[in-house]
């Protein structure tokens, strides 16, 4: 079986970062969202790989390259615009050919894999196979309802949701999904939905079923959410140090530190992971942070948060919740007026006390 990666679109909800970045090579415990969704298809079995892209195409191949790291077949599938999940599929078709595929949203993450839902597509061999996850707000996503043991219809974000399982970006077909992502017409939104492509086949009679997931689920789509993907993985990291730490930090948890790293007289408590090549010093790295490569940190205590490479921090004040994409400087000055300047990128959030 194929496998089908989503890693176009738009992004918008996770600006700024992405105005530079691809949302799905935003990392979650420093790896790259996108590498956790091929480690799935790769453990399922699945080692001939499409990915479509789009605008962040160049970044994408750079990271990704052509698979040999896997060692798996990587394929770039270019769609010009981000026309919806449906009209991806469409530009995949020739890629794909006529065997069942198994697609996945690049910005997903699943806890417990996808190898138990693509071996009962095997064995049923349905037209459509759909995992759903019971969750409590449904409505941020596409949600199913459900009679006598099968899907009757699907619904794109909607209020007040039908049920409370949403579908959670990752599906099997067969070559009849073809058929209904040409027959249906743009949403609202101007986007050919894969929803409605779903529809279609339920609607002419075709077998669509679905599969329940065990364990978490996410969609990395909004800050909130990789910030909790990224709670998520760290709660099983391993403890692996191979940096420098002195003699008056006190490491409590599990913790990873990357090559190059030296920890100078700090506090590190676990679960974190901290890249390689960077300074900590005088500081205090608390649960759920991921921080990058050569990321400086001086006087600072942080929390629950995600830095990226490069970043330079010695702020003497806490953060927590916080993303920081590649390169941000925070710092304290001593210098008068006493007020705060910033230099930031558009739709960039500030919180200050
Ligand atoms: P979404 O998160 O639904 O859409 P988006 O990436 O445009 O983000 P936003 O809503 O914040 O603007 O997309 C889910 C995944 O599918 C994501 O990895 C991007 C990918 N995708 C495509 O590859 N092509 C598309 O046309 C769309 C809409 C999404």
């Amino acid at each position: 079986m194929k496998g089908l990666i989503l890693s176009g679109g738009k992004g918008t909800r996770m600006r700024p970062l992405t105005y530079t970045a691809a949302k799905q090579l935003l990392p979650v415990a420093n790896k790259p969202v996108l590498f956790y969704t091929i480690e799935m298809m790769l453990e399922a079995g699945i080692r001939d790989i499409g990915i479509v892209v789009g605008e962040t195409k160049g970044e994408i191949i750079k990271a990704v390259g052509n698979g040999s790291r896997w060692g798996i077949k990587i394929t770039y599938i270019e769609q010009e615009t981000p026309a919806g999940l449906a009209h991806a599929v469409k530009v995949s078709r020739h890629f794909l050919g006529d065997e069942p595929f198994v697609m996945l949203l690049g910005d997903n993450i699943i806890k417990a894999g996808i190898k138990d839902f693509v071996e009962e597509f095997v064995k049923v061999k349905p037209d459509a196979l759909i995992l759903l996850s019971p969750i409590k707000n449904p409505e941020r996503f596409g949600v199913a309802v459900i009679e006598n043991g099968k899907i009757v219809r699907l619904l794109e974000k909607p209020f007040p949701p039908p049920s409370n399982l949403a579908l959670v970006g990752c599906y099997i077909f067969n070559k009849n999904i073809f058929s209904a992502c040409s027959e249906i017409k743009p949403s609202q939104r101007g986007e050919l939905e894969i929803t409605d492509a779903i529809q279609w086949l339920i609607d002419r009679g075709y077998d669509v079923r679905y599969h329940i997931i065990k364990g978490w689920w996410k969609d990395t789509g909004m800050a909130d959410d990789l910030l909790e993907a990224n709670r998520l993985i760290l709660e099983e990291i391993e403890e692996d140090i191979r940096g420098e730490i002195d003699d008056l930090t006190k490491i409590m948890g599990k913790v990873k530190i990357g090559i190059g790293s030296k920890i100078i007289n700090s506090v590190l408590r676990g679960p974190l992971v901290i890249g390689e090549n960077c300074m900590i010093e005088n500081s205090y790295i608390g649960p759920f942070t991921s921080i990058g490569n050569a990321v400086y940190i001086k006087e600072t205590e942080i929390e629950h948060s995600i830095i990226l490479d490069n970043c330079k921090i010695h702020l003497q004040g806490r953060i927590e919740d916080t993303i920081l994409g590649r390169g941000v400087v925070v710092r304290k000055v001593d210098r008068r007026p006493l007020s705060y300047k910033f230099i930031v990128g558009d739709q960039s959030i500030i919180e200050v006390m």
